[in-house]
């Protein structure tokens, strides 16, 4: 069963999530710590939030390496400079290679019901499908684009009169309570996968007792 304490978190944006786990890691009964957060471009909100907490950070953009597979390497090279038990990519904009996946379990947040509207715009797809709930997904990385086993999800409304931004507020105050909530539970209580099903502690997994 793996165990989380150090977590390396991934952030390409406003780092929110990111936040929400700074803020719940300064209780010690948490069982987990950010140790570092990297990000594939500078100049953003979540790196400004991991320096004002103390944390140390890194920059590995796609860009400063010929290839695809360069980068692969160069982020999981770093990444493990800091020995996590568990990589968070928490609103991180890029897909991991098999360099990162097969040397951590990474765990990975995503703003609607998977497998329902994967991908980088999954708050707008849904809003253009027109469905009536939607909410966040927290999952396993994988190789695929939002396809890994499924940790926990939730249901947000979409109401009359919703944008894209109003929507994804909305699913974000759901999101970083879920994504604290299951990060502190693995962290303390270990996980375990077996095929698509992912078992926290000794959660039943629906069998009777
Ligand atoms: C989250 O909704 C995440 O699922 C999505 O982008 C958002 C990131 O928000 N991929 P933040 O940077 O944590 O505020």
């Amino acid at each position: 069963m793996s165990k989380a304490g150090r977590l390396v978190v991934l952030v390409s944006g406003s780092g929110t999530n990111l936040q929400a786990l700074l803020d719940a890691s300064a209780d010690p009964s948490y069982g987990a710590r950010v140790v570092a957060v990297g990000a594939d471009r500078e100049g953003i909100e979540g790196l400004v939030r991991a320096t004002k907490a103390g944390v140390p950070t890194f920059v590995e953009k796609l860009g400063d390496y010929a290839t695809r597979a360069d980068w692969d390497r160069a982020i999981a090279a770093k990444i493990a400079t800091y020995e996590p038990d568990l990589v968070v990519a928490a609103g991180f904009m890029k897909i991991l290679g098999a360099p990162t996946l097969d040397a951590f379990p990474v765990l990975n947040t995503h703003p609607a019901l998977l497998p329902s509207f994967p991908g980088a715009h999954g708050v707008r797809d849904a809003l253009a499908h027109g469905v009536k709930v939607t909410g966040c997904t927290v999952m396993l990385a994988d190789e695929g684009i939002d396809t890994g086993p499924i940790v926990a999800q939730e249901a947000v409304p979409v109401l009359p009169g919703d944008d894209e931004a109003a929507l994804h507020e909305r699913i974000k105050t759901v999101e970083r309570r879920l994504l604290v909530e299951n990060v502190g539970r693995m962290a303390r209580e270990g996980w375990t996968v077996s095929g698509r099903h992912v078992r926290i502690g000794n959660q039943s997994g629906g069998e009777s007792t």
